[in-house]
């Protein structure tokens, strides 16, 4: 079980709405940022077959979803925005201790939170916007974004001492609630 994530505060949903097409842009990059992440982890273990298929596989769902934003996008007749810094993925990428004992850990417990806080704020989106097409898409991302974060943790599970995992990933959710809370509230996903 994925603990718990600090509420993202109110007024982010307000930033979002306000301007859902600069919101999609960013999306747009998250979801190819996010496919980008699979590829390089599945280059980095080629000796795990687990961790490597299952890369594999969300490379191709993540681009999927970047597919689906783009002809979003399209559709309203937006092109999409260069790739912008992301400080969220830059400050909890920074949480990854040194060492190999920690490294893999590290990394695919900071990939679980962090699809959990797409899954919380696709969640928002879809609660927020008007029943058609764009609402069964967010409420679909939320979904497979919930999906994400548990892959993620069992692959934790599975390849690093289980034991670590729940106390390690409490603190992680700790200082993840310290970073959103110091982010402003933007029209992005972060
Ligand atoms: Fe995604
Ligand atoms: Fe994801």
């Amino acid at each position: 079980m994925m603990p718990q994530l600090a509420p993202t505060p109110p007024g982010w949903i307000d930033a979002v709405l306000g301007d859902f097409d600069r919101f999609l842009q960013d999306h747009a990059s998250c979801e190819k940022k996010a496919a980008g992440m699979a590829l390089k982890m599945a280059s980095h273990y080629p000796d795990k077959p687990l961790l490597l298929n299952a890369m594999a596989d969300l490379s191709v769902e993540e681009m999927s979803h970047y597919r689906e934003v783009i002809r979003l996008l399209t559709r309203r007749g937006i092109a999409p925005a260069p790739d912008a810094k992301d400080p969220y993925i830059a400050t909890m990428n920074r949480q990854v201790r040194r060492g190999p004992d920690f490294f893999l850990l590290d990394r695919l417990l900071i990939a679980a939170v962090v699809e959990m806080r797409g899954c919380e704020r696709f969640g928002l989106i879809a609660d927020a916007l008007p029943e058609g097409a764009e609402q069964r898409f967010f409420a679909a991302l939320n979904e497979s974004e919930r999906r994400h974060g548990e892959l993620f943790l069992d692959l934790a599970r599975q390849h690093c001492d289980a034991e670590a995992v729940g106390p390690h990933i409490d603190g992680l959710v700790r200082i993840e609630a310290d970073i959103i809370a110091a982010l402003p509230l933007l029209p992005r996903l972060h």
